[in-house]
């Protein structure tokens, strides 16, 4: 059977007249850069979400760097932030010289452990980074209480929940900023790099599109050190058609994921994602946990399921917290007791995940790895 872990072009088929015209209205009205197509997403998007800003940028790492410049973090400043992510989480603080400070995260969402976050603020402690991973968000209520207690900023990387809500309001724009990221495979995917700040502060808003324009807001006027890092038109014309379809793909996915809990409900090996009551997951990805008495089960149905064809991966094999960028002493970090990170790193494995999964390929996944963990019980490694 033809499995993707992502079919971008399946989704593309399914709309491509739409996508097609926008493209060739870009092009048509040279509008590359800037220009109509990059406004109207934003302004868009804004009202989707419910946040009074939003600034596109060149990808999902930028959107953290620059909304970290833009709360002036500099040399010897620190942020908490989970291990449990991909490594552009922390990477914008440490090329800021700031210090990554890593929390453990709650076993049960594989988000930031809000209990684990006072322990490690310090006088230096400038803002919390919370990530919203696999489609679901983090424990909003909570981290802004800490956020407000300690008068730190709290900085949403949603690069993986667009279109999720924590109660009733949308992921990313609760906190001081959000971070949104349009890679392709993204829940809203643009056809090549692209990202966007969201924040409902417009003094902040001002400074973020400053710093995103090389530090300035009127041509040959350059206040401050800045970047280079826009949203081109074409992605802005592209994102403007997946914009109009972000709930039905959000919904085909949920379908997916109800989909694979049922065909797992009988495998005590597998634990299926949990879903928090008070928030939507949008399965950016479908992460299940191979259960623990089974020590290396987890990198052996891996290898089955690479030997069978059937995609998978496992985000992630390795915390950022010790990743050789933080190990071998490029950079200064902290990390508190992350067993839950460690632990969920030897445990997860995903899925495929897209708009487009068939229930039968869905039921021929599930039922290679069903069986191939009956077995492994009885042939431990
Ligand atoms: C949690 C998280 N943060 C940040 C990013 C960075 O986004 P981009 O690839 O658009 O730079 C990603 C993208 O993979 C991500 O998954």
């Amino acid at each position: 059977m033809e499995l993707q872990m992502v079919d971008l072009r399946g989704q593309y088929l399914s709309i491509k007249d739409e996508i097609d015209l926008a493209i060739a209205s870009v092009i048509d009205k040279s509008a590359f850069v800037k220009g109509p197509f990059v406004a109207e997403f934003e302004n868009q998007i804004a009202a989707y979400l419910g946040v009074n800003h939003v600034i596109g940028v060149g990808n999902g790492t930028d959107a953290l760097q620059i909304a970290l410049m833009a709360l002036g973090l500099g040399p010897g400043d620190e942020i908490i932030a989970p291990s449990f992510t991909f490594v552009a989480t922390t990477e914008a603080a440490a090329l800021l010289g700031a210090v990554p400070v890593f929390a453990d995260i709650d076993p049960s969402t594989f988000n930031l452990d809000p209990n684990c976050i006072e322990p490690l603020i310090t006088e230096r402690t400038k803002a919390i980074v919370p990530v919203h991973l696999f489609g679901q968000p983090s424990d909003m209520d909570s981290i802004m209480a800490i956020g407000r207690k300690y008068q730190l900023a709290v900085v949403e990387d949603n690069a993986q929940s667009v279109g999720s809500k924590y109660k009733k309001r949308y992921a990313g724009t609760i906190g001081t900023m959000g971070t949104l990221s349009f890679f392709p495979s993204k829940n809203l995917g643009c056809y090549g790099d692209g990202g966007a700040v969201l924040t409902n502060d417009s003094d902040l808003a001002e400074r973020i599109r400053l710093i995103a324009n090389h530090g300035a807001n009127k041509k040959y006027h350059n206040e401050v050190v800045g970047v280079n890092s826009r949203l081109d038109g074409l992605q802005a014309a592209i994102l403007l058609v997946k914009l109009n379809h972000l709930r039905d793909f959000n919904s085909a996915r949920i379908t997916a994921a109800d989909r694979y809990d049922h065909a797992f409900e009988d495998c005590r090996f597998v634990t299926i994602p949990v879903r928090a009551t008070d928030r939507d997951h949008v399965f950016h990805q479908y992460t299940i946990r191979i259960a623990h008495e089974f020590p290396g089960a987890r990198d052996a149905l891996s290898a089955f399921l690479r030997e069978k064809r059937i995609p998978h991966a496992i985000y992630y094999p390795v915390p950022v917290h010790l990743l050789p960028v933080n190990t071998e002493g490029i950079h200064p970090y902290r990390a508190g007791d992350m067993r839950h990170t460690l632990s969920a790193a030897e445990q997860v494995l995903s899925l495929p995940m897209h708009t487009e999964l068939a229930p039968e390929q869905i039921t021929f996944i599930t039922g290679h790895v069903t069986r191939f963990l009956e077995s492994y019980e009885s042939v431990p490694a």
